[in-house]
């Protein structure tokens, strides 16, 4: 009898073991970004080890982020999730997060990370995330061929990027590759408040939300560009994700744009061709700063398989994953002692660029991206500079005011 009931919870526990694999969420579903997941996958030996990783697409990781709160609450948390900057902190604090010293220990993070990917993944001198990815956003993707046949000069100054969208308009081409979504829409704004108000004005308006920087001229002069871009091309826009509006840019139904160096997983898994035809600037009048966007995977506390977990982390740590990961990703690897030399020129650029500014001090984290300001205030930030992009009746007034009723919120 005793054999029999042994056998049957043996039978049920690996029913059980089978029912629920272990599970890795995350918001990556474009070409690039699965290209990249599945070199990820083959790393897990996800056919083999029990893991399974799930997609939930969408709002720039907004989505997801909604997802994993409900499961959290609801008390069935996946086991490991992707997450960016100021998310961290908020699950750290909550004490949801597992903290990884032993891993940071084997790999000596304290010297192979680079000093801003520590800062980003630790809280109370702990590491309690795994970095996989430094992405740039402050990037101006452009189409050489339809530049070419229109006779056009990339733009160096945001005036100048307003010329070429009436022109490119005038000849029947869609200027910007830009979907009606609130987080495609505030990384441009990122980019002309950078350009336009510089290091400074950014981190005063976009890290600290400091209300005489919000109120000030200088904040008039961005608004009033960046509506002058909505009323070129608002009327157009559809709701697609960046990933259309990438594969719009290469099929060159589009001539630009503006954003982060995901696009180089796309065109990674792109024709030659599009490869030779798509080229990469700092976005106008951001040179000498990068604005910079973390990915990294949390291991969600209470879980019954850390030992699991910890040799998942373990793998995905190390020096030949990051590298082969971040160049299939367009990113660059969070380690200070990989060589990138064969990465894309692109990526390149951005890891020569990256270490210049961090020499300089001028790295900036991304506001919409969730590496600055706490992700409530985020969330509506996003939003309020995507209704003022929307709503051409807003008036720039409204906005400030908008915002530094943000910045109050406790
Ligand atoms: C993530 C990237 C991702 C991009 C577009 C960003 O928030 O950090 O990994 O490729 O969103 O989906």
């Amino acid at each position: 009898m005793k054999k029999i009931i042994a056998l049957l919870l043996l039978i049920s526990l690996s029913f059980a073991s089978q029912a629920k694999p272990l599970e890795l969420l995350h918001w990556w579903s474009s070409k690039g970004e699965l290209n990249a997941l599945s070199y990820l996958e083959n790393v897990m030996d996800r056919q083999h080890s029990g893991w399974e990783t799930k997609s939930i697409a969408g709002a720039g990781g907004k989505n997801a982020m909604y997802v994993l709160q409900a499961r959290a609450i609801a008390g069935t948390p996946p086991e490991v999730a992707q997450i960016e900057g100021t998310d961290i902190l908020s699950w750290a604090q909550l004490g949801f997060v597992n903290h990884l010293d032993k891993l940071a220990k084997t790999q000596d993070w304290q010297h192979t990370l680079r000093p801003l990917v520590t800062q980003v993944n630790s809280f109370e001198g702990r590491y309690v995330s795994l970095p996989l990815t430094i992405h740039r956003t402050n990037w101006l993707w452009l189409n050489q061929a339809v530049f070419k046949q229109a006779h056009l000069t990339p733009p160096n100054t945001w005036s100048d990027l307003l010329v070429v969208i009436h022109q490119l308009k005038s000849m029947g081409v869609q200027p910007i590759a830009l979907g009606k979504d609130s987080w495609q829409i505030s990384i441009l704004f990122e980019n002309i408040a950078l350009g336009l108000g510089g290091s400074e004005y950014y981190h005063n308006a976009l890290v600290d939300i400091n209300a005489a920087t919000i109120n000030s001229a200088k904040t008039h002069e961005i608004l009033s560009v960046f509506r002058a871009i909505s009323l070129a091309i608002n009327k157009d826009l559809t709701q697609s994700t960046w990933q259309q509006e990438t594969e719009k840019l290469f099929q060159g139904q589009a001539a630009m744009q503006i954003t982060g160096d995901w696009v180089i997983g796309e065109l990674n898994v792109a024709s030659e061709e599009t490869r030779n035809n798509i080229t990469c600037f700092v976005a106008p009048q951001t040179q000498g700063n990068f604005v910079f966007n973390m990915d990294s995977l949390i291991s969600l506390s209470g879980s019954q398989h850390f030992d699991q977990i910890e040799q998942l982390f373990e793998k995905l740590s190390q020096k030949t994953f990051l590298h082969d990961f971040n160049r299939l990703k367009g990113s660059i690897p969070p380690r200070n002692d990989i060589d990138v030399s064969d990465y894309n020129a692109c990526s390149q650029k951005s890891n020569q660029d990256y270490s210049l500014s961090e020499a300089s001090n001028t790295l900036l984290p991304s506001m919409t991206d969730s590496m600055a300001i706490d992700p409530r205030k985020q969330r509506l930030l996003v939003n309020e500079i995507y209704k003022y992009f929307i709503n051409t009746k807003m008036t720039e007034q409204a906005f400030i005011s908008n915002v530094i009723a943000i910045s109050k919120i406790e």
